[in-house]
Order: structure tokens, then sequence, then C-alpha cells
């Protein structure tokens, strides 16, 4: 698989902001990474017409139906776009999304033909407990199906503390955790789980990118602030 950048843009885009798009799809044409947007519903289709690749934020767990205000993935995928992201810390508490609802949430972003990115994380006092490699095991046991593989699915580990706030883990912790993220899914997945792209998410800017980028294990990053403004996410994706 090739190493992912992907930016979540969270509650944050408008018409306005699309220029920057075009400016990263100028500027990365030739990317030897993958680039992926995920962006607010109401900007999918024009942001899929910049050309580069487009993601949504989250998906009901069904096609269709009386859900007033939710987007299912096959109309994440009628507008162009090819991914989704599940399980975000911001999903899991504003909306208090559990596993089993971000497992099927997951599956109804594959049957779309939507590649999933799965969020996984734990709260600053979980990790302050010495608790964050169980939390992960638990939340990877809970929320990916079966039938995950790397063609389909890729990991992003956010540590909650991390999230929005300029805090990272140490390259150390980061390391320690991807190993045993990637040997977790080895082990439930074969050769799928080693191949599977686990992304670092919390605070990726362009200062750190090199360091965390440096660490085995590390396929990627999911960058949220980052990557509302292409000045700032540009050297991000070159960083990789
Ligand atoms: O989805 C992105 C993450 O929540 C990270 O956000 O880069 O603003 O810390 P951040």
């Amino acid at each position: 698989m090739r190493k992912l950048i992907a930016g979540n843009w969270k509650m944050n885009g408008v018409q306005a902001n699309l220029p920057q798009l075009d400016t990263l799809a100028k500027a990365h044409d030739n990317a030897s990474v993958d680039v992926v947007i995920c962006g607010p519903a109401t900007l999918l289709g024009r942001m899929v017409a910049t050309g580069l690749t487009i993601g949504g934020q989250d998906c009901h767990p069904i096609t269709s139906g009386a859900h007033t205000g939710d987007i299912s993935a096959p109309m994440i995928a009628d507008t162009g776009a090819t991914y989704v992201i599940t399980g975000h810390y911001e999903r899991r508490t504003d909306h208090s999304e559990n596993d089993a609802l971000i497992a099927a949430k997951t599956a109804a972003g594959w049957d779309a033909g939507l590649h999933v990115i799965l969020c996984i994380g734990e709260t600053e006092a979980q990790y302050r407990n010495g608790e964050t490699l169980d939390v992960l095991r638990r939340q990877m046991d809970h929320s990916i199906p079966d039938a995950a593989t790397a063609e389909t699915t890729t990991i992003a580990y956010e540590p909650i503390w991390a999230i929005g706030t300029g805090l990272t883990p140490t390259p150390d912790e980061i390391a320690t955790v991807h190993a045993a993220l990637r040997a977790h899914l080895t082990a439930r997945f074969g050769a799928s789980g080693t191949a599977m792209r686990l992304l670092y998410g919390g605070s990726v800017k362009a200062s750190n990118a090199d360091d965390i980028f440096a660490l085995p294990n590390v396929d990627g990053a999911l960058v949220g602030g980052a990557s509302l403004k292409a000045a700032d996410f540009s050297p991000i994706i070159t960083a990789l």
C-alpha cells in the first residue's frame, strides 16, 4: 500500500475555501504518496471537482431511509468521494458512537466502495494510567469488522489528548504504540494486517512531521487543523 496523508477539515470549509484545494492539487499532482481530504458533506461534490481524492467524515450504517440529517455511505460515494472516516473521537464523544456502531459504519463504507479510515485512541486519563495499549486493542477488536483488508481499511491512531492541543506523544511512545498495533493487526488479519496502513493523528504539523514519519509502522498521518490551508498541509505531504 502507498503511504497516505489524510486531511480532515471537520466542521470547517465553505466554497470560499475551495481554492486551497486547487493549490494542493497543482502542487501534488505527482505525489508519491496518497493524499485525501475529508471534507464537510456540503462541499464533497465540489471538492471532487478539484481532482483531489476526497472523503467523507462519517456515514450512517444503513443505505437510506428516515434518518433526518444523516448521510449514507452510498450518498458519499455518489459525490465521487472515495474515502470515509469512521470512529473519529469527535463522533465517539459528540454523538456517543460505540465500537459496534463504528463497525457497522465501517462495513457500510466498504459496501459503498469507500476506503475507510477507522480511528482509535485513548483518553488522557487512560494514557496516564498506562492503559493505552489495552484500550486500543479493545477498540480494534470491537470496531474493525473481520472482513477488513489492507485495500479497504486504514487505521488511524489518534491519542485524544493530542487532538488539536499542540501536544503529541514522544517519538518513542508513538513507535511503541504503532508496533503494538501492527502486531495486533498481523495476528488477526495475517498478511493484510501487516500491509494495513497505520496513520498517526494528533497535532501533526510541518515542524514535527519529519520525526513522526521516520518512525517504523507509521504509514502516514491524519491531519486536522493543519490541513485547512495548503501552505500548512503541503509541507506535511512533502515530509512523508
Ligand atoms: O482528524 C484529525 C485529528 O483529529 C487531528 O486533529 O491535527 O487538529 O490535532 P489535529
